[in-house]
Parts: C-alpha cells; structure tokens; sequence
C-alpha cells in the first residue's frame, strides 16, 4: 500500500516536471502537437478553455486548438494538446481514425475509456448523476442493459409495434403541420416568414412525451409550458456547467433575482413533465409495454429526465439543420419531394426507399452534426491503434475533446478527392459517389450518432422521428431560406444561429 503510493508521488513529481520542461506526454507516431494556453498576437478565435465571457462560443474554442494547424504535417495537425502544469493534459483530436480507435474502446473494461463527466456537470445537476449518460464503468453497463434494449431497432421496427408508433407519430405531426397550413390560408398571403425550429421543437415533445412514452398532455400545455420551459431548463445547464464551479445545486440558491425564480419554476414544470411520461408506466403505454423491470419509478427519473432533455435537444438539432439546409438548396429540396410525395406510410420499407431524404440526413449529420464534440477521459495509460496501424501514447488521466465539428469538414478525409465535393458543402450526392466507388463505410464514419459500446441508444427512435418531420415538412410546404447562410450556435448541441428562418408556402397552392 505505502509502495503504491510513494509510487504514485514519484509519478505526479516526474509529470510535473515534464510539463515545467514543455515534455509531451504522449507519443506514438500520431502524437499530438502542443497549443499554447496564451498565444498574444496570433489571431486565434478564443483562448483554449471555456471561460465566462467565452463560453457561448465552443465552436471557436474549439477551432482555437487547430489554428493555423495545417502548417504542421500529418496526424500532429489533426491531433493538439494543452498541457497546463499541475493539471492534467487535454487532447483534441480532429482525426477520424484516432476519434473511431478512442470510441471504441470506450467501455466498462479495464483501461478503456470513460465518459469525461467535466463538460456534463451541469446536465448532471439538473437530471441526477445515476443515469445511463453520466455513469462511467460497471454502473454504465447496469443503465445500458436496462434501459437500451427499449429503443433497439428489432422493438421499434417490429411491423406491429412500428405501425402504431408511426400511426401516432404521423397524426401528431400532420394537426401541427395543418395548423401552418390553415393559417397560410386564412391570411391570404401566398408565404408566411416562420422560424421552424420553435415549431420543431414541439412536435418533437410532443411526439416523445406522448407518443413514446405513451403520455396524454394537451399540446397547448406541451407548446406553452413545458416546451419552453425546458429550453430554459437545457440553456441553464450550459451556463451551470462552466460558470457554477462550486456546483452549487439550484434549490439552494436564493431568489435574488426574477431569472433564479424564473428556472426554479421551470425545473418545476421539468419535474411535472417526468411524472407525467412516468405515470403510463403502470397501465403499459407507449414505450412501457416493452420496458422490463422492478425498478421502482424513483429509480428511472434521472434517466428519464436524461430522454427528455437529450432527445428533444438532439432531434430539434438534427431536423432543423436539415430544413436549414434544404431552404438554401431548392434542387436538393425538389428531389426530396419527388422521393416521399407519394409515400403515405412511413413503413421501415418506404424510410429506407426514400433514398434522397436518407442522403440528405446522413449529410446533414456529417456537416452539421447535433453533438459537435465527444468528451473522453483516459482511466489508465493507453495505447489506442487506428485500423491504418497508426499509434498514440495517452497518459491516465487526459481530457480528450473527440471534435467532430470540424473532423467532418477536413476536406482530406471528406473532400472532393475522395467523394467528389467539398468536405464545406452540403452535397447529399457525396454519399452516391462513396457507394458507387465501393468505399467501405466504416471508413467513412461521421459519428452523428457516436460510434462504438456508448453509440446514442435513441438513434433508430430520433431518425425516425426526424424522417417523419422532415419529410411530413417537404410534401407540405415549399420553403426558402431567408438568409443566405446558416452560421452555427452550439450550446448542449449544434442549431443553425436563425433558427431555421424560412419564407413558407404551401405545396398544393403553387
Ligand atoms: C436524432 C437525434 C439524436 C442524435 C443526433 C443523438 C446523438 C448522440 C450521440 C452522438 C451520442 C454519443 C455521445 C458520446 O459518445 O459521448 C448519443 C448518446 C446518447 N443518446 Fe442520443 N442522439 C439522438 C437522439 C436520442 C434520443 C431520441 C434519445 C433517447 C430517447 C437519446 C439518448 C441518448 C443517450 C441516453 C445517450 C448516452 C448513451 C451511453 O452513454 O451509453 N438520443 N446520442
């Protein structure tokens, strides 16, 4: 015991040393190269952590580390890290085949990888840490075998259980998109302006709140309260997470200000909205039907706090970046018509037949993917090897930032050579050219979903859902954007920053 930690001390001493030294501390021919905390004068976005004054902004602190990183040569440009003394190291890691080799040996296993809990502290105090997202090792593997098998693509897409899932899922959408639709013909006007990611949203509540889990809540509560409410609710975990450091949970702070008692009331309504989507467990709706367990309903708020949060963030994101899209690519938008025009059913069949609004998703991801960075933490030294042979040394303890941001738009992996456009354009056609090249697909990854043991459980539930609005949207409306581009904000995910601002017209008047 007293050998382990002398050990231990021995160690932290020679690492302290090396970083007072400016030693890297990893290695392996993919080794990272440094980036300095305070570069005066070089012209970089941000500084290389999230601060107070910089936090809104992560797509620049993360474009921080690779500035001017294309003057260095091979996998050093890809991969940086900072090294503050008395700190433990952080790497950011641009390259697809380091991110694939760290997400894969993600796990519960000896020396694999963990969820890095650093950048879901605030999520954690607002949903619980016992859940399937923030728990690391052997209690992650308890949430997944729960929790998991109920979104699992055998379940959903069972004919029978499929049917009745879309059945609802299509009605929901179809009163939401008929109300747009009433009001364009009421006021006359042959075009209304409307952000549609607000409209998005509460569908995607909706459809979550009572179509998967089976819920009955009026949709002027969903629209007017709990919508609200827990945007509000996503929006305080961001600032939460870098601002509150002493992690002062929210109960406890007083009401100094309208704001404080404002998100009070709002994680009310959250609590509220988590009793109601639990309440259907007892008579077997929805979801519940297939959800096998003793575990008492107090046991599976955090998780459910965690779906409601997480799902609604993610499918707002996913569906509105690709309306985002799609407005600023009329061509691209008329052949998504063209593909789901006569679809009626969205059978697994008919969503994997409608090869065009599939593309266009899958670009949409890779682009523009809802969750823009993958946050890891080494539990122990490790040596991660990508399926080209190539090696990198990481220390126990790194930080590690998977950027898919800007992985996704490295134009020698995506680029023109290799599928024909560039890595920066929307071209749903690039995924036609990979297929028709015969490229291996793993090979080509875009981690919208993440990749290996903790890939997103939801996925076949939120494409599904995000196939039926973005479709249900194209046969409806024809829509334009109204600005030329869509920058991006990323808080808990990626949104374009106008929120999807599109002139609207109805398809069957033009
Ligand atoms: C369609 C939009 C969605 C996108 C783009 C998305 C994206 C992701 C990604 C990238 C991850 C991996 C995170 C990582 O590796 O660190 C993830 C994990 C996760 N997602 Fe999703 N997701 C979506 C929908 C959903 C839905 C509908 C649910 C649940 C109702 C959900 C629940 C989760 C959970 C619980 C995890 C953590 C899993 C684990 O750690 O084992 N997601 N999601």
């Amino acid at each position: 015991m007293k050998q382990e930690g002398n050990e231990t001390a021995r160690r932290g001493i020679a690492r302290l040393v090396g970083q007072l030294a400016g030693r890297n501390p990893f290695d392996g021919d993919s080794k990272p190269s440094r980036v300095r905390l305070f570069q005066p004068g070089a012209g970089r976005p941000a500084v290389p952590f999230p601060h107070p004054w910089n936090y809104t902004r992560p797509l620049e602190i993360l474009e921080t580390f690779f500035w001017q990183a294309e003057r260095l040569e091979g996998p050093a440009s890809n991969n940086r890290y900072l090294d503050i003394p008395g700190r433990a190291p952080i790497l950011v890691s641009r390259d697809p085949g380091i991110i694939r080799a760290i997400l894969h040996a993600t796990g519960d296993g000896p020396g694999k990888f963990d969820r890095d809990t650093l950048p879901s502290a605030g999520i954690a105090r607002a949903t619980g840490e016992d859940t399937l997202l923030y728990a690391n090792g052997p209690l992650w593997k308890v949430h997944r075998k729960l929790a998991a098998p109920s979104f699992n693509k055998s379940k959903l897409f069972q004919p029978e259980r499929f049917q009745e899932f879309e059945e609802t899922f299509r009605h929901t959408i179809r009163l939401r998109l008929d109300a747009l639709r009433v009001y364009l013909e009421e006021s006359g006007e042959a075009s209304i302006q409307v952000a549609l990611e607000s409209e998005i949203k509460v569908v995607m509540l909706e459809m979550l709140a009572n179509n998967f889990f089976g819920a009955e809540i009026p949709y002027e509560d969903i629209r007017d309260r709990f919508t609200p409410s827990l945007q509000r609710v996503i929006d305080h975990i961001v600032r939460d997470t870098v601002l509150n450091r002493l992690g002062i949970p929210l109960e406890r702070m007083p009401n100094l200000s309208r704001k404080i008692a404002r998100i009070k009331a709002d994680f009310a309504n959250f609590e509220e909205l988590t009793d109601r989507v639990l309440a259907p467990r007892a008579e077997e709706r929805g979801l519940w039907k297939q959800f096998k367990s003793d575990a008492p309903d107090e046991k599976l708020r955090s998780n459910i706090r965690v779906f409601l949060a997480g799902a609604l963030e993610a499918t707002t994101s996913f569906a509105t970046w690709a309306i985002a899209h799609l407005a600023r690519h009329p061509d691209i938008q008329e052949r998504v018509f063209q593909d789901v025009k006569e679809v009626d059913t969205y059978t697994p069949d008919n969503l994997n037949q409608s090869k065009e609004l599939n593309r266009v998703l899958e670009e949409t991801l890779r682009l523009t993917p809802s969750l823009y960075f993958l946050p890891r933490k080494a539990t122990a030294d490790t040596w991660v090897v990508t399926t080209d042979e190539r090696k990198m040394f990481i220390p126990g303890g790194t930080h590690i930032l998977l950027d898919i941001w800007h992985a996704n738009r490295l134009e020698a992996h995506w680029g023109v050579e290799q599928s024909g456009y560039p890595a920066s354009a929307f071209a749903p056609d690039r995924w036609a050219v990979l297929a028709d090249r015969g490229v291996d697909p793993k090979g080509f990854l875009h981690f919208g979903f993440g990749h290996g043991p903790r890939v997103c459980p939801g996925k076949f539930l939120g494409q599904l859902e995000v196939g039926l609005v973005v479709g249900a949207i194209v046969k409806t409306f024809r829509f334009s954007a109204v600005h030329a581009d869509s920058p991006a904000k990323a808080g808990v995910s990626t949104k374009p920053v106008d929120g999807a601002l599109v002139n609207l017209e109805l398809r069957s008047q033009s």
